[in-house]
């Protein structure tokens, strides 16, 4: 087995470190856990979806994973906003990706731009508490009304304050801990 490339980790964790020092809405010191990956890729039941919608890619651990499991006749539209991370988003191939660097609360204009009037799984990583109280209320409200009948809202966060809020625009809302992340999230699934 070989060993981890300590150097390399060291240069993702300080880079991510310099971004996160640069612009705390980027709202994590490191990418995503593999297990926090795992989870929140399969509480997206991706076998039915077929237009995907990520908020808040950074540099795209979630992404690569999303593009390994989503269908081959599915679409993912990956947005984030920090230019930095999204030079390295924008590295990945792949015919079904397209990124966007982008600010996810005009989610409306840049689905329309991309020739989608919707989606069946948004996945978001954005940092809600950033946002103002109104904010959030606007962006869940955005979310809910551009999923398609049957569509999922899948979000990690660090905090519960949004249960109360997905309560207002979604039927359910299923509640996932992931502790082996730094730090570690809630994964909210919210169904419409
Ligand atoms: C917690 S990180 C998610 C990291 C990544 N998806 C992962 O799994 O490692 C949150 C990301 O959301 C981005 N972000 C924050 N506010 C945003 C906004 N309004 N629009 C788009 N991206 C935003 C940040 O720049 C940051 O990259």
């Amino acid at each position: 087995m070989s060993e981890p490339d300590h150097d390399a980790l060291d240069s993702t964790f300080m880079g991510y470190m310099k971004v996160f020092l640069d612009d705390p809405s980027v709202a994590a010191v490191t990418p995503s856990s593999r297990y926090l990956v795992d989870r929140t890729v399969k509480a997206m039941d991706l076998e039915r979806a077929r237009v995907i919608v990520e908020y808040g890619a950074a540099r795209g651990v979630m992404t690569k994973r999303i593009l390994e499991k989503m269908r081959p006749d599915a679409t993912l539209l990956a947005i984030e906003f920090n230019a930095e991370l999204y030079e390295e988003l924008a590295k990945i191939s792949d015919p079904r990706l397209t990124t966007v660097q982008g600010d996810v609360r005009e989610i409306e204009t840049i689905l329309a731009a991309h020739g989608q009037a919707g989606a069946d799984a948004i996945v978001s990583g954005v940092p809600f508490a950033f946002f103002s109280g109104r904010g959030r209320h606007e962006l869940l409200a955005k979310t809910s009304a551009l999923l398609n009948p049957g569509g999922r809202f899948v979000a990690y966060q660090v905090t519960t304050h949004l249960i109360p809020m997905l309560k207002d625009y979604f039927s359910s809302v299923d509640i996932q801990f992931e502790v082996r992340n730094m730090p570690p999230h809630f994964v909210f699934t919210a169904l419409k």
